[in-house]
């Protein structure tokens, strides 16, 4: 199990009403106090827009995160930087700012035991199911998604969507093409299958295959606010984004995506993320993984 390096790692405990954090010199005689009112403004504004929980004690890690961009576009003070952000009507700025203060950290394969689990899945519980259904929801530059997809071809029909808030990393994970050293993990016979080896300039570099890509759907979707309708998924993955946000976000997340599975369908969530104290109606299967009402008979996975 591999463990988050996001907003959890960094605390400042002089966090008082006085209290302001230091960004770092904008040049070597100056530097970029955070105040605890601007403190205040970014963090309502992440929780709002994005669900984003930024206790008080994470101080330092928006001071460092956000210092860097406050110095790169010229601004003096954080006020001047979230005034920049709301006015900014375009919603980049907006996409920047989650951007730094979360992280797209990912990998093929991550969190291996699901993929094995989605295998047996692919093979067993769902080998009557013409198309497979798998959303792969915060699917960061596109890992995932494309591991699903190997997961689950040549042994049935599928169908993958993948949405993430961010269009920076939505458009790495649309391009599918990634350095040869991601994919250690990925098993010979899968490169051969489904990645074209890159020649000339794009040496060093692997692609999706178009035969495999063209199966997996990319959308940008902020899992805080209203799903579109769909046909219900077989297979969820929302992993490693769920401990960004409180309790209450993450019961109405949760509960949003029980609504989103097929009867016997799977929700799978990170291994260093819980559900503990988060209402909701799914049944627990194994770590990490969670099932939408048991099947008859019991599963043939888990016995
Ligand atoms: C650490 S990555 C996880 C990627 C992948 N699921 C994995 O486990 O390897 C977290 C992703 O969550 C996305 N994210 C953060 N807040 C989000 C939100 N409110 N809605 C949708 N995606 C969000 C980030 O853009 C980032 O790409």
């Amino acid at each position: 199990m591999d463990r988050e390096t996001g907003p959890v790692m960094l605390s400042d405990k002089a966090s008082g009403d006085k209290a302001a954090v230091s960004a770092g010199p904008i040049s070597s005689s100056t530097e970029i106090k955070l105040t605890a009112a601007e403190f205040r403004q970014i963090s309502d504004l992440a929780y709002q827009r994005f669900g984003l929980d930024l206790k008080r004690g994470k101080e330092a890690l928006v001071a460092a995160r956000l210092g860097k961009k406050l110095r790169k576009l010229g601004f003096q003070t954080f006020a001047e930087y979230h005034r920049h952000v709301l006015a900014d009507a375009t919603g980049e700025a907006l996409i920047e700012l989650i951007d730094a203060l979360t992280t797209n950290h990912t990998s093929f394969l991550r969190e291996r035991a699901h993929f094995e689990f989605l295998g047996r899945a692919v093979n067993e519980e769902f080998r009557e199911v013409s198309t497979l259904r798998v959303w792969s929801a915060a699917c960061s530059s596109g890992e995932e998604p494309y591991a699903n997809a190997m997961a689950s071809s040549p042994a049935r029909q599928f169908r993958i969507v993948a949405t993430d808030i961010s269009t920076r990393v939505l458009s790495t994970a649309e391009r599918g093409v990634y350095p040869v050293s991601r994919f250690d993990e990925v098993p010979e016979d899968w490169r051969r299958a489904y990645l074209l080896r890159g020649r000339g300039e794009s040496n060093g570099f692997y692609k999706v295959k178009p035969q495999l890509a063209q199966q997996v759907e990319f959308a940008r979707l902020n899992l805080i606010e209203p799903f579109p309708q769909r046909a219900p998924f077989h297979v969820i993955f929302c992993r490693n984004v769920m401990m960004y946000f409180d309790k209450p976000t993450q019961q109405n997340i949760v509960q949003h995506l029980a609504g989103c599975l097929e009867r016997g369908g799977y929700l799978f969530v990170g291994h260093s993320e819980s559900l503990t104290g988060v209402e909701h109606a799914l049944h627990y299967v194994c770590p990490a993984t969670y099932r939408n009402q048991k099947p008859e008979g019991g599963s043939r996975l888990w016995r």
